[in-house]
Order: C-alpha cells, then sequence, then structure tokens
C-alpha cells in the first residue's frame, strides 16, 4: 500500500467522526474489560497501551493480549483516547514501512494471522507507523519508544463460529438469523428444508426431502433412481408413465395415460367415463360394443360383433366374406336369397322366397299354409289339385295332353290306356303302339311295313263294305227314280275307288 494512499484514507474517516453508546455497552460482553468494541466490518475490539515500547516490543504485548497492533485505518473513528492520552500524543500502529523504498513499501503487520514474530535483525531499515490523538498518521523509527494500539478479534456474530470465527454458519441454517453456535457451528434453530446434520451441510440422503428430510420422493419419480430436489421434492428425472406434476403424485385423469399423459385412451373404452389404465392405457371397464383388445382399439373381426366380440355374425350374410357390422352385427353385404332382416336372422315369411324375399310362394302351393322353401320358393306340401312343378306354378294336363297350357295331345300311337304321355314334354309314358318308336312315338318302324298294308287292306274292305251298302241304297233308289242315270254313277263310284287307291299309295 502506497503511504498517500493511507493517508488519504484516514483523512476521510477522521471528518465522521461518531461515538455510539451502544458499543460501550457491547465492549465488556464482546471483549472483554478493558478494550472497546468499535462496530467496523468486521467488528474489532480496541486498547490503548499507554507504557511506551518500541515497535517490536509493543507488537509482542499485543501478541500476549491475543492480538495484534492495530491495522484497519477505519476503526481509528471510533478510538476513545481520554484523559490519559494527554500526556503521550502518539501511538504505534501495525504499520512498516522499508526506509529505502519510502514511495512504496509499506505493510500491515497481521500477527492474528502470523502467530508468533521474531524480531528483525536490522530495525534501520525501517520506519514503523503512528496515529495521535488528532488521528494524523505519522512514521518514526521503529526502535523508537510509543504508546501503542493493540486490536484483538470481537467474540463471533452470529453467522461464524470457530477460532477466532473463522468459519461461517451454514447458509442453510434455519430461523430468521441462520445461527449457529459459536464454538462448534451447529445450527440453532434447525436446517432449511432439504438439509441435514447439525452443522446442516449435508443435502437429504437419497429419495428424502423437505423438512428435516423426513418426506419421500415421490415413488413415481422416473429416471434410474428416481431422484427428488431435495428441497421441494419436484423429481428430477421426469416421472414414470401414467404420472404427472413437478412431484408426480398425479395419475393421469382426464383420459390421458403413458408418458407426460401425453396419450389419449381409446374413444372405444367402455364405462361411463370410458376411462383407461393411467399407465398402460388398458381400458378399465373393457370396450364398448364392437371393439376389442386391451386398448379397445381394434374393431372385431372374424365375423363377429357385439359386447367382447362374442357374437357371431349371421351365416346367412350375403357378400363374399359374409361380413357384418362390428357393432350391431347388420349384415354388410345384405343376405342370402331366402332370408331377411337387418342381421339376416329370419327366414323368408308370408309366403315369400328368393333375393330379399321379394318372390311370392305361388298360391297353387299345397298344405295348410301353403309354404314354399324360403330359399328357391319350392313348395313344401306339394301342390293344390290341378297345379304341378315344385314351384306348382303350371296347371295340371288333362288325359293325353301335354305342355305350356295343355294346348299339345299325346301321340295316338303312344301305348297305355288314354295314350297317357308326359305332361310336360308329351313322352309317351309306356312307349310305343306296335309299329312305332321314339320318345314321342312319332316315327314308323320301317320294317313293319307288312302289317301297315295288312291295315290298309282291312280300311280298304270297310270302305268296299260302305261302298257296297251305298250302291244297294243307290241300286233300290235308281230303280225307283234314278234308272235312267244308272250308268253315270257308276261310273263315278269308279273314279272315286281309284283315286282313294292313289292316296293309299303316299
Ligand atoms: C512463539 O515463539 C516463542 C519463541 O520465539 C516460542 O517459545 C513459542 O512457543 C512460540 N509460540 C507459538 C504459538 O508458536
Ligand atoms: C455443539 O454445541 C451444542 C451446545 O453446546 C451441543 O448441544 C451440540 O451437540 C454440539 N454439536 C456438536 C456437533 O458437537
Ligand atoms: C422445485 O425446485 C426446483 C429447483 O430449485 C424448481 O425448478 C421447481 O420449480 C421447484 N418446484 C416447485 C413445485 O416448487
Ligand atoms: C382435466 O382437464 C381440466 C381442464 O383442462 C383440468 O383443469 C384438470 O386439472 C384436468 N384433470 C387432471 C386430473 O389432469
Ligand atoms: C395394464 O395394467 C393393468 C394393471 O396393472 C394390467 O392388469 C394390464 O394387464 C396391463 N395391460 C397391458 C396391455 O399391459
Ligand atoms: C381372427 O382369428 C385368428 C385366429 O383365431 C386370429 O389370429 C386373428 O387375430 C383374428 N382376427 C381378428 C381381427 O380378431
Ligand atoms: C347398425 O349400424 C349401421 C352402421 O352404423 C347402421 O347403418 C344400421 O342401421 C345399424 N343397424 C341396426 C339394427 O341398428
Ligand atoms: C305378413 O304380412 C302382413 C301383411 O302384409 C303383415 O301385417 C305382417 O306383419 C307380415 N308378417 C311378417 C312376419 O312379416
Ligand atoms: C329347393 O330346396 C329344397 C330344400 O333344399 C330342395 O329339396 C329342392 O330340391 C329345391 N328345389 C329346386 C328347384 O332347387
Ligand atoms: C282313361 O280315361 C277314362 C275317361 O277319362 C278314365 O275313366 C280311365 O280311368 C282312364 N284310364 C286310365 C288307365 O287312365
Ligand atoms: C320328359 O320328362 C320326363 C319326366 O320328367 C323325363 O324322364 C324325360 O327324360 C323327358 N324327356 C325328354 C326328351 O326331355
Ligand atoms: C326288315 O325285315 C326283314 C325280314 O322281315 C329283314 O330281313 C331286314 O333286315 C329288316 N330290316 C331292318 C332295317 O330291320
Amino acid at each position: 500500500m502506497k503511504l498517500q494512499q493511507i493517508r488519504l484514507y484516514l483523512s476521510i474517516f477522521s471528518v465522521i467522526y461518531f461515538f455510539s453508546l451502544s458499543q460501550l455497552c457491547d465492549a465488556d460482553f464482546m471483549c472483554g474489560s478493558g478494550w472497546m468494541y468499535v462496530n467496523t466490518f468486521p467488528g474489532k475490539c480496541l486498547k490503548l497501551f499507554t507504557s511506551p515500547q518500541e515497535f517490536e516490543d509493543a507488537r509482542k504485548k499485543c501478541w500476549d493480549n491475543g492480538g495484534q497492533l492495530m491495522t484497519m485505518l477505519e476503526t481509528i473513528n471510533q478510538l476513545i483516547f481520554g484523559e490519559s492520552s494527554i500526556r503521550e500524543h502518539r501511538y504505534w500502529i501495525g504499520l512498516k514501512c522499508d526506509k529505502e523504498d519510502k514511495e512504496n513499501d509499506c505493510q500491515w503487520i497481521r500477527d492474528m494471522e502470523m502467530k508468533n514474530t521474531t524480531k528483525p535483525i536490522d530495525e534501520d531499515k525501517y520506519l514503523c507507523g503512528t496515529v495521535d490523538k488528532n488521528r494524523r498518521l505519522n512514521y518514526l523509527s521503529c526502535s523508537e519508544k510509543s504508546s501503542f494500539i493493540c486490536e484483538t478479534n470481537p467474540e463471533c456474530d452470529k453467522i461464524t463460529y470457530g477460532a477466532k470465527c473463522s468459519k461461517r454458519c451454514s447458509p442453510y441454517c434455519g430461523g430468521q438469523d441462520k445461527a449457529c453456535n459459536k464454538k462448534n457451528g451447529s445450527c440453532v434453530y434447525g436446517c432449511v428444508d432439504g438439509y441435514q446434520g447439525e452443522l446442516c451441510d449435508r443435502e437429504c440422503g437419497k429419495n428424502m426431502y423437505g423438512a428435516k428430510c423426513s418426506k419421500h420422493c415421490s415413488p413415481y419419480c422416473g429416471g434410474r433412481d428416481k431422484a427428488c430436489k431435495n428441497i421441494n421434492g419436484s423429481c428430477i428425472g421426469g416421472c414414470v408413465d401414467g404420472y404427472q406434476g413437478q412431484l408426480c403424485d398425479r395419475k393421469c385423469g382426464n383420459k390421458t395415460y403413458g408418458v407426460k399423459c401425453s396419450k389419449l385412451c381409446s374413444p372405444y373404452c367402455g364405462g361411463e367415463d370410458k376411462a383407461c389404465n393411467n399407465m398402460n392405457g388398458s381400458c378399465v371397464y373393457g370396450c364398448v360394443d364392437g371393439y376389442q383388445g386391451e386398448l379397445c382399439d381394434r374393431e372385431c373381426g372374424n365375423n363377429t360383433y357385439g359386447a367382447k366380440c362374442s357374437k357371431h355374425c349371421s351365416p346367412f350374410c350375403g357378400g363374399k366374406d359374409k361380413a357384418c357390422n362390428n357393432i350391431n352385427g347388420s349384415c354388410v353385404g345384405g343376405c342370402v336369397d331366402g332370408y331377411q332382416g337387418e342381421l339376416c336372422g329370419r327366414k323368408c315369411d308370408n309366403k315369400t322366397y328368393g333375393v330379399k324375399c321379394s318372390k311370392r310362394c305361388s298360391p297353387y302351393c299345397g298344405g295348410e299354409d301353403k309354404a314354399c322353401n324360403n330359399m328357391n320358393g319350392s313348395c313344401v306340401y306339394g301342390c293344390v289339385d290341378g297345379f304341378e312343378g315344385e314351384l306348382c306354378d303350371r296347371a295340371e294336363c288333362e288325359n293325353n295332353s301335354y305342355g305350356a297350357n295343355c294346348l299339345e295331345n299325346c301321340s295316338p300311337y303312344c301305348a297305355g290306356a288314354n295314350n297317357t304321355c308326359d305332361k310336360i314334354n308329351g313322352t309317351c309314358l309306356f312307349g310305343c303302339v306296335h309299329g312305332y318308336q321314339g320318345a314321342w312315338c312319332n316315327e314308323e318302324k320301317p320294317n313293319e311295313t307288312q302289317s301297315v298294308v295288312d291295315r290298309h287292306k282291312t280300311f280298304i274292305y270297310s270302305h268296299e263294305a260302305i261302298i257296297s251298302s251305298i250302291l244297294f241304297v243307290l241300286a233300290v233308289l235308281s230303280a225307283f227314280l234314278l234308272l235312267p242315270k244308272v250308268r253315270s254313277a257308276e261310273e263315278r263310284l269308279s273314279r272315286y275307288t281309284s283315286s282313294m287307291e292313289q292316296e293309299d299309295q303316299f
């Protein structure tokens, strides 16, 4: 420190001189009797020693009193010199300067730090500092004799402790002034939240926090060690899935779940509030109809529907895959023939059948209720009289008629009584009469010409008999009425017969 700086310093503080009664009251308590307390920072205890000593002896004396020569110029402003100082007008302070280097080198001698001292050999090299009662700074040869001022530290204040108050109370001591025991530093009012130990110098242990470290971090703190802040318990590694809040003490709500409650429960969760497990999202009350899976995120498949997908689509659902609506089972592709209803669970009724039950059973179906097969319309109890076919949609043909509206006649060459033939296609039921063949008996058998000729002969003979009778009648008639015309009549007759013979030959 330079001399000029020290002078300036001193003069500034000399101006502001004040005196406080309270300092006197504190003095005995904090400094011991005979010492005065000065309220600088840090506070000091001062004492005037009025028997003159050489500098180094004065210094030794201060040491023996547990202190050192005064080292702080600020303190001089509060120093009371009193009556005893009238004769003695100068006092050593702990300032020592190198004679040869007046400009630069003055040093405070701080024995409280250096502990022990030994007198330097070449004393003449130095000048030592004094102040007078007018608070002026002077320098003398260190071997001159002078009164001197010693200083010591006061008792520790509230926030320091230990030897020479060199240690600070923990900042985590509790209470308004964070006081600690002056000897061993233990905090007077316990610790602030998050700290423990008599000195309040340790954070709460693993997974504990708060006042007296008595609270447990939430078990839902995330991260490998599930740690939380020692002071307020907020989780360091976030929360595990399904929990939220700085303390991870709240389950996900509002139909959310998972990491940071960022996922939404399925809208197909069942129950009134559609709640899902806060951690993995599985629906608490199962799924609404038509959905499955723990998360209720899959529609019913495999032709099932409804609650828990436990119902099966109707086997009469139409379409390629016979699928039905996953919720209410109504068939997606309509129904197969013969079934109706959204679920295709009802057979056609009311005497209907077929696609969408849009066809009507024949009114000629038999039986009491005239029912027909719901799919293909075939009458269950046959037809009423006069109708036939599986659908009873054809009138039955009489005797030897057949075909649509029975307009065709059975071949006269069908064998059996009444020339019976198939009512639908006209084929002869009992074969053909002799000389005919084919399903309809309309083909002559070529090898039976002989018998055909015989039959022609019979045919001709019968004609001749009729003709003979006619001739006989004509003869009688002509005998009475037409005698003159007998010849020409005979001629016509012969022409008639010859034309008949010609017809026979085709
Ligand atoms: C201080 O020094 C003296 C002699 O120089 C010695 O006897 C004494 O033990 C020392 N004190 C300490 C505390 O070192
Ligand atoms: C500190 O001193 C106080 C008062 O004497 C005592 O109650 C406390 O147990 C001491 N603490 C330690 C750590 O020694
Ligand atoms: C807890 O303390 C930490 C860090 O001191 C802070 O970031 C956080 O906001 C605090 N939480 C609460 C709930 O006070
Ligand atoms: C649900 O949402 C409301 C409104 O957004 C909010 O006030 C409430 O805290 C939420 N509840 C939970 C449990 O997250
Ligand atoms: C979800 O958690 C619940 C309850 O712990 C459990 O019963 C269920 O099996 C879990 N679901 C899944 C998909 O992990
Ligand atoms: C259909 O059934 C098969 C076999 O049981 C199964 O593997 C598949 O997951 C089912 N599909 C659906 C959508 O349920
Ligand atoms: C079934 O659901 C489908 C689709 O939502 C709807 O069109 C149909 O009318 C429903 N059927 C019944 C019987 O509720
Ligand atoms: C049958 O038809 C009648 C008249 O069209 C109707 O009133 C009745 O409900 C029908 N019955 C069924 C089972 O569809
Ligand atoms: C209609 O279905 C019934 C019952 O399956 C069957 O016996 C009948 O032969 C069918 N008729 C027709 C014309 O397919
Ligand atoms: C032939 O027809 C008559 C009159 O229609 C009938 O009485 C008779 O039973 C029928 N004969 C046969 C074998 O069908
Ligand atoms: C005529 O109908 C009958 C009976 O249905 C059947 O056996 C026969 O094969 C049919 N004949 C022809 C040529 O269609
Ligand atoms: C017709 O009948 C004669 C003998 O009556 C026989 O020789 C000939 O092979 C038959 N022809 C046919 C086509 O049956």
